[in-house]
């Protein structure tokens, strides 16, 4: 997939390139968020000293959410260390929940003022941002007057946008309207499962908001929209490709003349061009891509990849493949392919020649460090192959990476306390029941209590390694410290959290790590763990044993690799499914009510064991073993 880089995101037209046929908004991919919200920062910056030299007011439309922090940042470093004044700035909101105070830590008025505002130079009276406690009597006139306000400035210069996976802009939830302007307007369920755990569940999740409306947003004279990670693809790309609808009010945007879509890989890779490139443009066939189009060739026509004939290749824009492959050469070299990556020895098969197999046979006993970024992570993701690794005499280590505190809730800790108390009363632990007892909606855990849940989480997951048969000794609770904010809000990876990873990488000197690879998510704990192994991983590149040392990635418990991507697939019998449920079960505090479940209400075992079903099921339809269940991995090669 080609990032485009630096590219000038305002005026490069859609449609210059056939491989944007299927698109209707211009859109711009970065290699990573961060490069991209630099470039769209630089972008308003211009407008904003353009502006200023002709002595006129700058109107910005503003964004909150996760997707626009990184902008705001780059554009306070500027105010800061360019002299880039906001005094001729004038800002408009799009949105604010209702009924929320300014003071509460989800308003989005403080998110405004922590990520912007109080770093720059803006007078308080050019910030505009809907006032969440308006009264019901006055709010269809204070949303006129928010109205008349943007108008009498003129009407926005440049509206940042990001879009919510209900393909909402603002909170324009789907049924909006294209005249719409600032209203009232009630959330969907989807917009507030998404919320919940900023709000720390979703019954304090506010059912309404004001928002700017759809004619509000298309009265910008430029647009800019904002996507980051794998969460946003298909959102995306209904969005670019669809038909104009009010079930995606961000289609809407296909209608302006001068909006931008800014994102990153994860964000745009179901565009067609992305996903499935052979039937847009003529293409470079590396093996990767090869294997990519016959798994989705296969999948499209039903069939199995040995029966795919020339016909089926040139039906399906691979006709271009034919010219330097046979197709039953490219079927055959799949098929094996595929075949190569299944075996029931992760840890490599003794005494077998290892030429086809994912793993090395030698050294037969190996020492291994499978990461965890939350203290269950192990057993959903990899639970099968865990239980392979131990069972098989391999040296196996666990470590968790965060605590996963701020998953237990008030409830479970409470009875713990409750219990601790029984046992032997102390003001330890009527401490810790007072303080939840006084918790209100936006105040966070004393440290007391986070490190009681921290125990909780510790002690099932000291519950799920003993029952796969994993010494205590070789369980290890890191508590890496970027998680320990008590807030959903993390702090940046710092070199203590490294050189944490550092320390125990070097202590055990693993022949293989397996690590969380949740790469498409820019923002989630999972991702920050694995920059931690990475990171730890190049610092240690010079030691002699670092090189037979293999890094494995597992997906979290939301996504599944690719079937082309896999390149060890463990398959499970119908017995290892039922241990790998068992060790699940042990992490009570994360079953039932989970505290941050998404919009996919089944319980963890069930997403693992459906998604294992479902990795062997599909081996199966292109023509391999019929397994009960296999857990898939992908091997990360440094460069
Ligand atoms: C925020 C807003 C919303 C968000 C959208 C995406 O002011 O109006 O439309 O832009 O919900 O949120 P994130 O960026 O958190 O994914």
């Amino acid at each position: 997939m080609a990032a485009r880089i630096k590219t000038d995101i305002r005026y490069k037209p859609v449609g210059q390139f056939e491989e944007t046929r299927f698109e209707k908004i211009h859109n711009v991919i970065f290699e990573n968020s961060n490069d991209a919200s630099i470039e769209v920062a630089e972008e308003i910056a211009k407008l904003i000293r353009r502006k200023q030299l002709s002595d006129e007011m700058c109107v910005l439309g503003l964004a909150t959410g996760s997707s626009p922090i990184r902008v705001y940042e780059e554009l306070v470093r500027m105010h800061q260390e360019e002299g880039l004044s906001f005094e001729n700035v004038v800002t408009f909101n799009l949105d604010e929940y209702l009924p929320m105070d300014k003071e509460n830590t989800q308003s989005y008025h403080y998110f405004m003022h922590e990520h912007l505002f109080n770093h720059v130079d803006i007078l308080p009276e050019n910030v505009h941002i809907p006032d969440g406690k308006v009264s019901n009597e006055k709010v269809v006139d204070y949303c006129l007057s928010y109205e008349k306000k943007i108008k009498d400035f003129g009407g926005l210069d440049f509206q940042l946008l990001g879009i919510g996976r209900t393909g909402h802009i603002g909170f324009n939830e789907p049924g909006s309207h294209y005249n719409s302007g600032t209203r009232v307007i009630t959330l969907d369920h989807i917009t507030r499962v998404d919320a919940a755990p900023a709000f720390l569940g979703i019954d304090n999740v506010p059912r309404k908001a004001i928002t700017m409306g759809i004619a509000t947003v298309l009265g910008a004279k430029r647009i800019v929209l904002l996507g980051w990670g794998q969460n946003k693809a298909e959102i995306i790309k209904n969005t670019v490709e669809g038909e104009i609808s009010s079930q995606v009010p961000a289609t809407y945007l296909q209608s302006h003349k001068n909006c931008t879509f800014v994102l990153d890989i994860g964000a745009g890779s179901e565009l067609t061009r992305n996903r499935t490139p052979w039937i847009v443009k003529p293409c470079e066939w590396t093996e990767e891509l090869t294997a990519k189009a016959i798994v989705w060739l296969c999948t499209k026509l039903g069939k199995t990849i040995l029966s795919l004939t020339d016909k089926d290749y040139n039906d399906n824009g691979m006709a271009d493949l034919l010219m330097i492959h046979d197709s039953y050469d490219l079927n055959i070299k799949m098929f094996n392919r595929l075949q190569h990556t299944i075996t029931g020895w992760p840890g490599g098969k003794p005494n077998a020649d290892d030429t086809n197999r994912p793993e090395r046979a030698t050294p037969i006993k190996k020492r291994v460090i499978i990461f965890s970024p939350h203290p269950d992570d192990d057993v959903i993701s990899m639970g099968g192959t865990f239980d392979r690794l131990i069972e098989q005499g391999h040296e196996v280590h666990v470590a968790y990476q965060t605590s996963g505190n701020i998953a237990v809730s008030d409830a479970d800790a409470r009875k713990y306390a409750e219990i601790a108390k029984r046992i032997a009363p102390s003001e330890e632990a009527q401490a810790i029941i007072d303080s939840i007892k006084a918790k209100t909606e936006s105040s966070f855990d004393s440290s007391e209590v986070r490190k009681l849940k921290g125990n909780i989480r510790r002690g099932e997951s000291y519950e799920a390694t003993r029952y796969l048969g994993l010494a205590d000794g070789n369980v290890h609770f890191l508590d890496l410290p970027f998680y320990e904010t008590g807030t959903i809000k993390k702090n940046n990876l710092s070199e203590e959290d490294i050189a944490i990873i550092v320390n125990i990488i070097q202590d055990i000197k693993p022949h293989q790590i397996f690590a969380a690879g949740d790469l498409a998510d820019p923002h989630g704990t999972h991702r920050v763990c694995l920059d931690a192994v990475f990171e730890a991983m190049k610092q240690l590149k010079s030691e002699s044993w670092i090189k037979d040392c293999w890094l494995w990635l597992y997906r979290g418990a939301w996504h599944e690799w690719d079937i082309n991507e896999i390149e060890m697939a463990v398959p499970m019998s119908p017995g290892q499914v039922l241990r790998k449920r068992n060790a699940i079960f042990a992490h009570q505090s994360q079953k039932d009510g989970v505290m941050f479940q998404g919009d996919d209400t089944r319980e963890f075992w069930m997403r693992a064991e459906e998604r294992n079903r479902d990795t062997a099921r599909r081996y199966n339809e292109l023509g391999l073993s019929d397994y009960a269940a296999m857990e898939a991995f992908v091997r990360h090669k440094f460069d």
